[in-house]
């Protein structure tokens, strides 16, 4: 059966889900916490969106995940058969050091369409915004590539943007960078965010560079899809121990991994809820008797881009779900 209806209102309601209920463990310094809360609440709002989902991307395999562990079978069985792609949140530092930009994200492809690469955590990317498709090679050297932006982009160098995760790793890239004369953004973490800013209207960045995890990158990718926008990555072993991995399921560290190898499906769905405030969405704000969620949610088949800005209620919400908002396990409600 193929992904005809519009799930991507359903998973927004996962991602609100993960958001609202992580959202109480912000700056309280427990990442733990703050990934149980929101693991538990994603999972349990799958559970009633109407399709046949096969985790992809989740929280690890299932000796080490309890919940939404890669190969867990999510939604209501009914439905469309896909692959589906977690993170519950993208940034977890962030959330437990109350710091902005942490997201709940989901994505959903056909069956079979997202890659996924046992045991490798990192890949190199390079992203754009649908203004500069066509103008980046991962191969080329890092001032080429920006240059080749700002050229399709109709800016200059010194206006470019580029996006870094703040890590020794970049130090070289960074030096590049600077080089060029383009502004650099360093973000603390969250990739996949930052990703995706790429192609929101207004920009805050042109271009991610640099190694995050693998598992975002494909997430990225879905984002991507349904925007117009373009991924390259390649796999990029940390250690010894992933070499050998990589020489054991045959995997070219020089190939290139285009958007269509990311994502095979032309249908894609994404949704992501802010937690904490950043530039692609503000965060959960809790009012008095409820809380106000942001979200986006992507079609690629439409291309549509909706941002939705909810009021819960807890009286209501508390009626069609189990999971109790409001007396959450929460720091606060065991005091
Ligand atoms: P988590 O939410 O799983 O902690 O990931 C956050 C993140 O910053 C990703 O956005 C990024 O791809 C990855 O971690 C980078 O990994 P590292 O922090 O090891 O450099």
């Amino acid at each position: 059966m193929k992904i005809e209806a519009n799930v991507g209102m359903e998973l927004v309601r996962a991602t609100e889900s993960a958001a609202l209920r992580s959202g109480r463990w912000m700056g309280r310094g427990d990442k733990e916490g703050c990934d149980q809360a929101a693991v538990d609440a994603m999972r349990y709002a799958l559970q009633s969106v109407p399709i046949n989902g096969v985790v992809v991307i989740g929280e690890g395999e299932k000796d080490e995940a309890p919940m939404l562990y890669t190969g867990e079978q999510v939604g209501t069985g009914q439905g469309p058969e896909v692959d589906i792609a977690v993170d519950p949140i993208e940034g977890t530092t962030l959330l437990a050091e109350g710091m902005p930009g942490a997201l709940a994200v989901v994505a959903v492809a056909e069956r079979g369409a997202l890659y996924n690469w046992q045991g490798i955590a990192y890949m190199d990317k390079l992203a754009v915004g649908e203004g500069a498709v066509g103008a980046i090679d991962i191969d080329a050297p890092v001032a080429v590539n920006i240059r080749s932006v700002a050229r399709s982009l109709g800016k200059t160098i010194s206006d470019v943007t580029v996006v870094v995760l703040d890590r020794p790793r970049h130090k070289d890239l960074i030096r590049q960078i600077r080089a060029t004369g383009a502004r650099i953004k360093l973000i603390l973490h969250g990739d996949v965010g930052a990703g995706v800013m790429t192609s929101i209207e207004g920009a805050p960045a042109d271009i991610l560079m640099g190694v995050g995890g693998a598992p975002e990158a494909v997430i990225t990718a879905c984002a991507l899809k349904c925007m117009g926008g373009e991924i390259q990555c390649k796999v990029w072993p940390r250690n010894d121990e992933e070499r050998k991995l990589i020489e054991e399921q045959n995997i070219d560290v020089s190939k290139v991994y285009m958007i269509d190898d990311l994502v095979k499906s032309q249908t894609v769905f994404f949704a992501a809820t802010g937690i904490t405030s950043g530039e692609l969405l503000r965060g959960v704000e809790y009012l008095p008797g409820g809380a106000r969620t942001h979200s986006v949610v992507m079609r690629s088949a439409s291309g549509t881009v909706r941002y939705i800005d909810a009021k819960h209620r807890w009286d209501k919400l508390m009626r069609i779900s189990e999971i109790e908002y409001d007396k959450t396990p929460s720091p606060i409600s065991q005091i």
